[in-house]
């Protein structure tokens, strides 16, 4: 049993002076089955801690069903912490951020539209407690002083860029104590006085968020909290890619210069990220400043460990200065091998719009509803109506969205596509080539918003449709089950009908399948198709699309299986070739330095 405390001036691990040597690792964004490797390999590179937050949205994806197994299995995660000799430092938000989905609030929180999110509304704080509750269920058995890894518990997350609710931190407090949390609680705030003031509750301890000009930032903490130990939680040693953009890297050696910076001035230190991983399935935040910008499914982060695990000139750079501070472990993790290069023949397969009915209830509307008003938190929906006809004119026809796209539609006439809406080029209008037929609507979610006021919009097309100025009316809604994809794709491939006749222009699934040796990671360059989605042996890889910076979908080892493989693709747009090339290595794009 050991005892974690905050002293005058330092952490202190059973009365002595400790620095917290700790590495971002989301549970949530890396595969169930490679958590030791990642965490074994912190240690290698001299980390004493490791740090995740807590997604609330993925464990509790309705209101009240509660999941913390397998790949959410929390308590799993910390006991590897715990057996790799490390301690833990959970971030549970409840609003956490992190380029993830909502920034981890579930959606359906938001369809009250009275509910009052991070702040002390009673509506908000129910959900929360019982959340809270639940995560505390986990982690207060594997505190430090009950023998546990856990040493630290933070409480919100950069509440002082978002809020100034003291009472909303106090009852998170509250929650947290009575939920039998014993060790120090911290919050995190970027070192500007109003936002640390913000952010704050006498009680909690301060922690900074920043990337650079690390020692000015490490005074301006000092500045403002005169005693105790000084901690930079999210040390950003790289950045996030949003699709459309360069893919960012931060120079190693200046990242290890500010590295040695921190430790320098005897601060404590939370690599964020020390390991990214991957936003698998649909689970990638965005954020809107202006303009929409969605996360790639990459969330290799330019972290030391990347994507695929594997230790980076970085992961050496950073080893190299926490050696002056710390003794670092003399085995070194083993540099990659090349990854199987090969290509498959992608075989099509039906149309969605042909196959929908197999993937979700249909609903009728007479009023166009969004995605959250079907109770669909993710993913995507089918809308679809008849156009009215004009006697007098056969002539084109405008579409136009009401308020905004969010985020994608993808507009079909009789079942030939004529053109698409997006919300990143604050795109609503269309023209129709007539304003008769069949229109089809296909919605995608692209991800919700993780920071700032636009967390928690509805997603559809919102303010509803109208075509040539008349609201258009009578629609039948069908969000789709994602989940039924791989098996309704082992229906049609065993089906002796020809799935793939009809026109090919449109939203279509896609398979292949090609044979291993062994298990392996792989990376599929999705460089020559369109925009869509991939499953890999049933499990949603995630989305790709050809605006980059992003080009390959990693599939991680424990997905893939000796023999037989198949993929099943989703494509919204076009494929310039209808094959699924495998690479030796990671595409993420171009970098701008
Ligand atoms: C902030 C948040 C993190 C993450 C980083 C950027 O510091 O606290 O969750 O979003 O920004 O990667």
């Amino acid at each position: 049993m050991s005892r974690f405390a905050i002293g005058a001036t330092d952490f202190e691990l059973d009365g002595r002076p400790h620095r917290i040597l700790a590495g971002a690792l989301h549970y949530f964004r890396v595969h169930p089955d490679l958590w030791a490797d990642r965490i074994r390999k912190a240690r290698l590179m001299g980390l004493n801690t490791i740090e995740t937050y807590v997604a609330w949205n993925a464990h509790e994806p309705r209101r009240g069903e509660w999941d913390a197994t397998e790949a959410l299995d929390l308590g799993r995660f910390l006991d590897l912490v715990a057996a790799e000799g490390m301690h833990a430092i959970v971030r549970p938000g409840p609003y956490i951020c992190a380029e993830w989905d909502n920034g981890g609030l579930p959606a359906w929180l938001f369809r009250d539209a009275e509910v009052g999110v991070r702040r002390s509304e009673p509506r908000y704080l129910d959900a929360v407690t019982r959340y809270l509750e639940r995560v505390y269920e986990i982690v207060a058995p594997r505190q430090i002083d009950d023998g546990g890894p856990v040493v630290l518990v933070q409480i919100e997350n950069e509440y002082g860029a978002y809020g100034a609710d003291k009472d909303y931190l106090a009852e998170l407090v509250r929650v947290t104590r009575e939920a039998g949390i014993t060790v120090p609680l911290t919050t995190i705030d970027q070192p500007v006085p109003q936002m640390l003031a913000d952010g704050s509750l006498p009680g909690l301890h301060l922690t900074g968020s920043f990337g650079s000009r690390a020692a000015e930032r490490m005074a301006a903490l000092r500045e403002f909290q005169p005693t105790g130990p000084l901690m930079c939680m999210e040390f950003w040693c790289g950045w996030f890619d949003d699709w459309g953009s360069h893919h960012h890297v931060t120079d190693a050696s200046e990242s290890a210069a500010e590295l040695d910076a921190i430790l320098a001035a005897g601060g404590s230190v939370n690599i964020y990220m020390f390991h990214g991983g991957t936003n698998f399935g649909l689970t990638n935040g965005a954020n809107d400043k202006g303009r929409y910008a969605p996360i790639t499914t990459s969330y290799d982060y330019d972290a030391p460990l990347d994507e695929a695990g594997h230790p980076t000139g970085k992961y050496f750079a950073f080893r190299e200065v926490i050696a002056r501070y710390a003794p670092v472990p003399e085995e070194v993790p083993s540099p990659p091998a090349p990854a199987p290069g090969f290509e498959a023949t992608l075989v099509p397969g039906p149309a969605l719009l042909a196959v929908a009915d197999r993937l979700g209830e249909g609903s009728d509307h007479d009023a166009l509803p969004s995605l959250d008003d079907l109770g669909q938190d993710r993913g995507i929906a089918i809308f679809t109506t008849e156009l009215p006809g004009r006697p007098a004119c056969d002539g084109p026809a405008t579409l136009v969205v009401g308020e905004e796209v969010r985020d994608r539609a993808w507009v079909l006439v009789d079942g030939k596509p004529v053109g698409v809406l997006a919300r990143d080029a604050h795109e609503r209008a269309l023209h129709l080539p007539a304003a008769r037929g069949e229109l089809a609507i296909v919605v995608e979610d692209q991800g919700r918003v993780n920071y700032g006021p636009r967390i928690g919009e509805h997603k559809g097309l919102i303010g509803g449709v109208a075509l040539d100025g008349e609201d258009l009316r009578g629609w039948r809604a069908r969000p789709l089950d994602l989940d039924r994809v791989p098996r309704l794709a082992t229906e049609w491939a065993d089906a002796a009908t020809d799935v793939a006749a009809g026109p090919v222009a449109g939203p279509r699934f896609w398979t292949a399948a090609f044979d291993l040796d062994a298990a392996a990671d792989l990376f599929l360059d999705t460089g020559d198709w369109g925009k869509g989605l991939v499953w890999a042996n049933g499990f949603l890889l995630g989305r790709y699309w050809r605006r980059g910076p992003q080009r390959t979908l990693i599939v991680p080892e424990p997905v893939t299986r000796p023999g037989r493989n198949e993929l099943v693709v989703l494509e919204f747009e076009a494929l310039a070739e209808a094959s699924a090339r495998f690479v030796a290595a990671p595409l993420l794009g171009h970098a701008e330095i």
